[in-house]
Parts: structure tokens; C-alpha cells; sequence
């Protein structure tokens, strides 16, 4: 299975600009998944909602949701893009997954907000959840972003099945570069991280994204890795069936091995 990690840099508050560039992106990237960053359509820092509700999607009836969809569909490839979502007066952090298959696609809203995200979003409600693509038997869980922090979230995923954990992100820091490898190893997964590049600034405050979008192995050794500054696209081969087989010894199983008794 080939995956594709896009690293952009969207333009602020232009979401027919930036939605532009990832069908043009999408149209000649060769590759089973295609990840985007997060909030990709829409760029990242807005504190007022008034100024962001122009820029949000409704799932299953944005026009640019659609066309995601539909090179979906065409060049049988998922997808996977970071949107501000509508749902009624209400703002998600959103990820789309669109699948061949539009009855598969889905869309996760962000569970854990960063930041100044709580001034314009409401917290997610979809919880974390896994899609199955049968082309490539890969089993795909999705988080975004600050969600790096909770090792829940991406235990979770792997509990429910994951293959491999995919992360549109704006990441500000480079410290989840020492966690993701870590989420790799405990899960045995594979995790690929769509980072985004450039500063945003707001008032006074400026925020630095920093890129060095990657994917890791299940044993978390790093397959691809982006530069810090430019928008690049990084490619991996992965064996999703590999992560399966949980045991590393003919004792030991990290999941069979597990202790939820003792975690309360
Ligand atoms: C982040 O969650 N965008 C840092």
C-alpha cells in the first residue's frame, strides 16, 4: 500500500485557493491514501467565529466536500483533509475521510481542542473511530492534531483495529516528534503525520507551524520525514497486515498482556 503525506502551506481565510490546490495536488499524486494538514480549506488561527463560519463545511453537502469525493471515487484513493466543519450554528475541527466508496466516508471531529480552538470550536463528538478499505485491507484510524497527547487516543484506535493511524496536524511544537514514534511501538501501528508549514499571526500573537510532516513504522523508525520550512509530498510503502500479530516474543503480547483492572 503506498501512502502519500501532502505538507502545505494554506493561505489564510481563501478556502477556494486552498481547496484549488488540493484538487490539483490530489489529481497528480500516485498513492492508495493521501493525507492533507488539518484545517487544510481554511488555514489555522481564528479566535472569532465570525470570521471562520464563511470558511466552515457542511459534511455531505459543501461543493468542496464533494469534489473531495469525487477524485475519491475516480482515482479510487483515500483521502483524508482537515476542514472546518458546520453542523447548524456549531463548529467542529474536522478531518474528512473520504473513501472510494462514499458510504464508507466519514468525518472525525477533533476530541481534544488546543489552544484558542475552544474560542471557535465546540469539542468533538464523533469519538475515535477506524475505516476498512478493502483494495488494500488496511484498517485506518484517524485523530488530529493536539490529540497526540492523550496516548488514549491512539490506544483506542488501535484497540478498535488500526493499521495505521493517520494525523492531519498544525503542530506548534516539536515534542510529538519524540511521541508519535512511542504511539507506533505500543500499538504496533504505523502512523503518518500531515503536518502543516508557515506562521499565522493574529493581533500580536504569531504562531510558527513546523512542518516536518512523517510516517513511522509499527516499530517506530522513521520510513519518510519532510524539512522543517517547505511544502513537500512524502511517500511510504506500508504492509498494513503486518501490524496484526500483537506477540514479540512466544510469551508476550502487548495487547493480551494488557491490565485494564489495574488502570482505574
Ligand atoms: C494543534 O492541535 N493544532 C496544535
Amino acid at each position: 500500500m503506498k501512502i502519500a503525506i501532502v505538507q502545505s502551506f494554506p493561505t489564510y481565510a481563501d478556502t477556494q485557493q486552498n481547496v484549488t490546490s488540493i484538487l490539483t495536488k490530489i489529481e497528480s499524486i500516485k498513492a492508495d491514501m493521501i493525507v492533507f494538514p488539518e484545517l487544510a480549506t481554511s488555514g489555522y488561527f481564528f479566535t472569532d467565529k465570525n470570521s471562520l463560519f464563511p470558511h466552515a463545511l457542511t459534511w455531505n453537502e459543501s461543493p468542496e466536500l464533494l469534489s473531495f469525493q469525487a477524485l475519491s471515487t475516480e482515482h479510487n484513493v483515500i483521502i483524508i483533509i482537515g476542514f472546518p466543519e458546520k453542523d447548524g450554528d456549531v463548529m467542529y475541527n474536522s478531518a474528512g475521510i473520504f473513501m472510494p466508496h462514499q458510504e464508507d466516508s466519514r468525518v472525525y471531529r477533533k476530541t481534544h481542542l488546543f489552544y484558542k480552538e475552544h474560542e471557535v470550536f465546540a469539542e468533538g463528538n464523533s469519538g475515535f473511530f477506524c475505516v476498512h478499505d478493502a483494495k488494500t485491507d488496511c484498517t485506518i484510524g484517524i485523530m488530529i492534531c493536539y490529540d497526540w497527547r492523550f496516548p488514549e487516543a491512539a490506544r483506542t484506535l488501535a484497540l478498535q483495529g488500526a493499521d495505521l493511524i493517520a494525523c492531519p496536524a498544525n503542530l506548534v511544537t516539536t515534542l510529538s516528534g519524540k511521541v508519535f514514534p512511542a504511539r507506533a511501538i505500543e500499538n504496533k501501528v504505523y502512523v503518518a503525520v500531515a503536518n502543516r508549514i508557515g506562521e499565522e499571526c493574529l493581533g500580536e500573537e504569531t504562531l510558527l507551524f513546523r512542518g516536518e510532516s512523517a510516517i513511522y513504522d509499527y516499530v517506530g523508525e522513521r520510513m519518510a520525514q519532510a524539512s522543517f520550512g517547505n511544502e513537500e509530498i512524502l511517500y511510504a510503502e506500508i504492509d498494513p497486515q503486518s501490524t496484526r500479530k500483537k506477540s514479540f516474543n512466544s510469551v508476550n503480547d502487548i495487547f493480551k498482556d494488557r491490565r485494564p483492572d489495574m488502570y482505574s
